[in-house]
């Protein structure tokens, strides 16, 4: 029988690894991807590459068999040196390519010795699929940190089908010509049969790109899709936003110790309303512009002092990149500031402190404790290739009375801009009047606006999104049945 086997790489694999004393522990991780692509991967006992996320201590190879076992599908861990991490991760990826592609061109630094670095742990990862590649093995690469993987797998003589898809946005012709690799980039990602991209202004930005950088290229609209002749070649680009599991999030928010942890998140507040943030740790989040804005609807609108207050966490991320912790100080001040003044100011609410600040990871329960129980949720990033904790807040909004404000520059708010209150992150004046909009928003509104939202975050979920990918790619999908039970053994596991 041909194999069907579909081979996932991406940089980082989707488990966690926990040290408990001299023992390991696999622990698997959670998100979209791994939610979509858990059932085929587990019908086509399929392989997963990418990196365990640390340096150091071997993996215990037990604990592999086990998960194979356990999972129906396979991992397959690439190890990093202490340089490759600093060169290919921090480096390249993490202060070349991240700034650029969410167009901070400021935050940017380019390195000679970083994006060699960049483009050898790609190689390592092409050879780490070759090894064992079976002939219909489908190959699907994920994400900014492995652009160059599909050249590197081309020159190690694979012919099978190599897709991609690409978590963040894709910059302008403008903003990708800052790269000083930009010819090889462009040129590598040209070796993907399929590219997908999260939005149809990322897909329009990468086709642009080709056109200025790649010559001899023919390129032709499909149906909703882009060709693009290159040698013997066709290339194909498309846009599908990826989602999240709608109705694991819902059925979840509804449980009985959701709903009791919810009710005594919000009475640990004198706050009549809580608004929310919930962010990694990164600039491209906006973060001290949504501080400032709502200071300044502090200011604007009194009646919001003692009556709402902001409820931020803060998700450590890449801790030993300058900029990361940099951002980290700026909001301690910026908090600790806003915090002070309006204890000064507002003598009579003592016990209502603006913005709840916390540095920290919530579990499973808290994160949709907090999404039921908040009246507002504030999703302002300066740039964001989707940005999945919207869709979440929805999903779990199961009352339909909380409100979305959403940042035109989001990749969420092509979808979801009917049913919330967009906002651009910059313009502090207007973010500010949009709090003071959705805090006196009326209920019949808010139900309005929330039940179209739900409907489309629900009909566009992450199994919708991993279907149009595969019909697109020509990779044949398993029925939905099939998914719904393979799910559904995996969970009795
Ligand atoms: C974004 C990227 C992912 C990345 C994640 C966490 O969502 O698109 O590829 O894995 O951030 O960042 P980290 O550097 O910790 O893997």
């Amino acid at each position: 029988m041909p194999s069907n086997r579909l081979v996932v790489v991406s940089n980082r694999l989707p488990v966690i690894v926990e040290q408990q004393g001299q023992s390991q522990r696999l622990r698997a991780s959670t998100g979209g991807l791994v939610t979509a692509l858990t059932p085929v991967m587990e019908r086509e006992q399929g392989l997963w590459i990418g990196w365990l996320g640390y340096v150091g201590a071997k993996i215990d190879p037990a604990l592999l068999k086990d998960f194979a076992r356990d999972h129906a599908y396979k991992l397959k861990p690439v190890s990093l040196t202490n340089e490759d991490v600093e060169g290919f991760y921090h480096g390249f990826s993490n202060r070349a390519v991240w700034p650029l592609f969410h167009d901070l061109i400021g935050y940017c630094r380019f390195e000679l010795e970083q994006w060699k670095s960049y483009d050898d742990v790609n190689r390592r990862f092409a050879k780490s699929v070759c090894e064992g590649l079976r002939p219909g093995d489908t190959i699907w690469i994920h994400d900014y940190q492995l652009m160059m993987v599909a050249s590197h797998l081309r020159r190690m003589g694979v012919s099978n089908p190599i897709m991609f898809f690409l978590h963040i946005p894709f910059p302008s012709v403008d903003v990708f010509r800052r790269m000083p690799w930009r010819n090889e980039l462009i040129r590598g990602l040209m070796e993907f049969d399929l590219l997908g991209f999260q939005t149809r202004r990322d897909h329009k930005n990468f086709v642009g790109c080709v056109k200025a950088m790649v010559p001899d290229v023919k390129i032709s609209r499909g149906r909703g899709d882009t060709q693009i002749e290159y040698g013997n070649r066709t290339v194909r680009a498309g846009d599908f936003p990826i989602s999240i599991d709608f109705d694991e999030f819902a059925d979840a928010a509804a449980s009985h110790e959701v709903a009791a942890e919810a009710k005594l998140f919000h009475t640990q507040f004198s706050a009549k309303k809580l608004a929310l943030g919930i962010d990694r740790l990164d600039y491209t989040k906006g973060i001290p512009h949504r501080f400032l804005a709502f200071e300044r609807a502090l200011e604007k609108y009194p009646e919001l002092r003692g009556n709402l207050s902001l409820f931020q966490v803060v998700v450590p991320s890449r801790t030993h990149v300058q900029d990361y912790q940099d951002l980290k100080g700026e909001l301690d001040r910026l908090v600790g500031r806003i915090n002070g003044w309006f204890a000064q100011t507002s003598f009579r609410t003592r016990r209502w402190i603006p913005i709840h600040y916390m540095y920290g990871r919530l579990d499973r329960t808290q994160l949709l404790a907090c999404y039921r129980a908040c009246d507002i949720a504030l999703i302002t990033p300066l740039r964001d290739g989707m940005n999945l904790v919207a869709k979440e807040y929805c999903a779990s909004q199961i009352d339909g009375k909380g409100v979305l404000i959403l940042s035109e520059f989001a990749g969420t708010a092509d979808q979801l801009g009917k049913g919330s209150i967009i906002i651009n992150p910059y313009d502090r004046e207007k973010s500010a009047d949009a709090i003071h909009e959705a805090y006196k928003m009326s209920l019949a509104e808010r139900r309005k606006r929330m039940k179209l939202l739900r409907s489309e975050v629900r009909r566009k979920d992450v199994h919708q999104w991993v279907k149009w990918f595969f019909e697109a790619a020509g990779y044949s999908q398993q029925a939905d049945s099939d998914r719904k039970s393979s799910l559904a053994s995996l969970k009795a596991k």
